[in-house]
């Protein structure tokens, strides 16, 4: 019994190494209006390590497009989803309006 509790928390540790170690550095959005690089080591940094505060309740562990016309800028921020859920007026994180350029156009 003690074996198999060791054998289970071996395995919990390795997939969390493993999944640790599969986190980009950075993402690229691409966007007509100009590409959007998220630098997710430092959104990752800020959380503290805490992937739970983003996956997967706004994010898959994905990296397919956002869902730009259900949820990007005013409609994620007023559902508090997707970037929005931080990004927003009165959130931790400067809202989209007046802040394009800060998102789009970075390499
Ligand atoms: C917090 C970051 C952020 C801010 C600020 C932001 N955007 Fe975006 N925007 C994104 C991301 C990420 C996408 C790409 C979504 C996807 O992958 O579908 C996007 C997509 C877009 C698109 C779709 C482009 C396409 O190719 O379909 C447009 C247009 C756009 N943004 C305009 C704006 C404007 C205008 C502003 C300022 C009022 C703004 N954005 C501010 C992150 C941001
Ligand atoms: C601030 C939000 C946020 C935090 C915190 C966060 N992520 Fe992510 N992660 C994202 C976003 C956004 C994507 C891209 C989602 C998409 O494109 O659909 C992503 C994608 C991923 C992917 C897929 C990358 C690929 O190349 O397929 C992995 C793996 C991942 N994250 C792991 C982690 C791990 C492990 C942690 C904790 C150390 C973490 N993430 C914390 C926002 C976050
Ligand atoms: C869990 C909250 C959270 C989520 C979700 C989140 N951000 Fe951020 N983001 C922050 C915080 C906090 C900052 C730093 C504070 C500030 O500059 O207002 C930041 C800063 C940024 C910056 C400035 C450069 C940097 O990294 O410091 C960009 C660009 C950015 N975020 C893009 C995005 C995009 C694009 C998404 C969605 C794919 C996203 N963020 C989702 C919290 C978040």
């Amino acid at each position: 019994m003690r074996e198999l509790i060791a054998f289970i928390a071996t395995v919990v540790l390795l997939v969390a190494v493993a999944l640790a170690a599969q986190a980009p550095e950075k993402l690229v959005f691409e966007s007509k209006y100009g590409n959007v690089t998220f630098d997710h080591a430092g959104h990752a940094k800020r959380a503290k390590g805490d992937c739970t505060v983003c996956h997967d309740k706004l994010f898959p562990q994905s990296r397919a497009p956002l869902k730009f016309k259900e949820g990007m800028h005013k409609p994620a921020e007023a559902k508090r989803i997707s970037c929005g859920a931080c990004h927003r007026p009165g959130g931790e994180a400067f809202a989209s309006q007046g802040n394009c350029v800060r998102c789009h156009g970075k390499k």
